[in-house]
């Protein structure tokens, strides 16, 4: 069974996941809203990952005997100055949530709570991956400067994305 302590951290990291949701479907919007399909499809993809996270943080929270409890999730912001600051932003909240989960496994060990620190390597390796594929965008908007026929190949290129449904949520993890 998980002590309080730990449920209440779940819990508050699956607010934070569907405030990253909330987050990124705002983004969307807002690319959408500039006529770019392709980013706007990275973007619903990256909201999908956040709700599936969220998702396997409430699974496993039921798994140990827990309760969930759902919070307020604030509204996000609804535009931005660029397609560069929309993806700057993704990469520095991308490292937010790594912050976050690194204090739960902290968390997780100080309290001797071995299930939930192994539980967690999961979203430790996933952060990798989330702040390298948010730098790779920025990095590639930055070299492609104000060229108008690059960001419609990029975009074209971003339409591509697919959400696949992450291991823990097929059983397999
Ligand atoms: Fe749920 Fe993008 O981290």
């Amino acid at each position: 069974m998980l002590n309080k302590k730990i449920e209440k951290a779940l819990n508050d990291q699956v607010a934070a996941e569907f405030y990253s949701a909330y987050l990124y479907l705002a983004m969307a919007a807002f690319l959408e809203s500039l006529d770019l399909p392709g980013f706007a499809n990275w973007m619903r993809v990256q909201y999908q990952e956040e709700t599936a996270h969220g998702q396997i943080l409430y699974n496993y929270i039921f798994e140990r005997d827990g309760m969930v409890i759902l919070q307020a999730i604030d509204a996000p912001p609804e535009e931005w100055k660029s397609v560069q600051d929309v993806f700057d932003e993704v990469y520095k909240h991308e490292q937010k949530v790594t912050a976050l989960i690194n204090n739960l496994v902290d968390l997780a060990l100080s309290e001797k709570d071995h299930a939930t620190y192994n539980f967690l390597q999961w979203f430790v390796k996933e952060q990798v991956e989330e702040e390298a594929s948010a730098k790779a965008v920025q990095q590639q908007l930055r070299l492609l400067g104000d060229s108008k026929s690059g960001l419609f190949m990029v975009d074209r290129e971003m339409g591509a994305r697919i959400f696949n449904t992450p291991a823990p949520l097929l059983g397999q993890d």
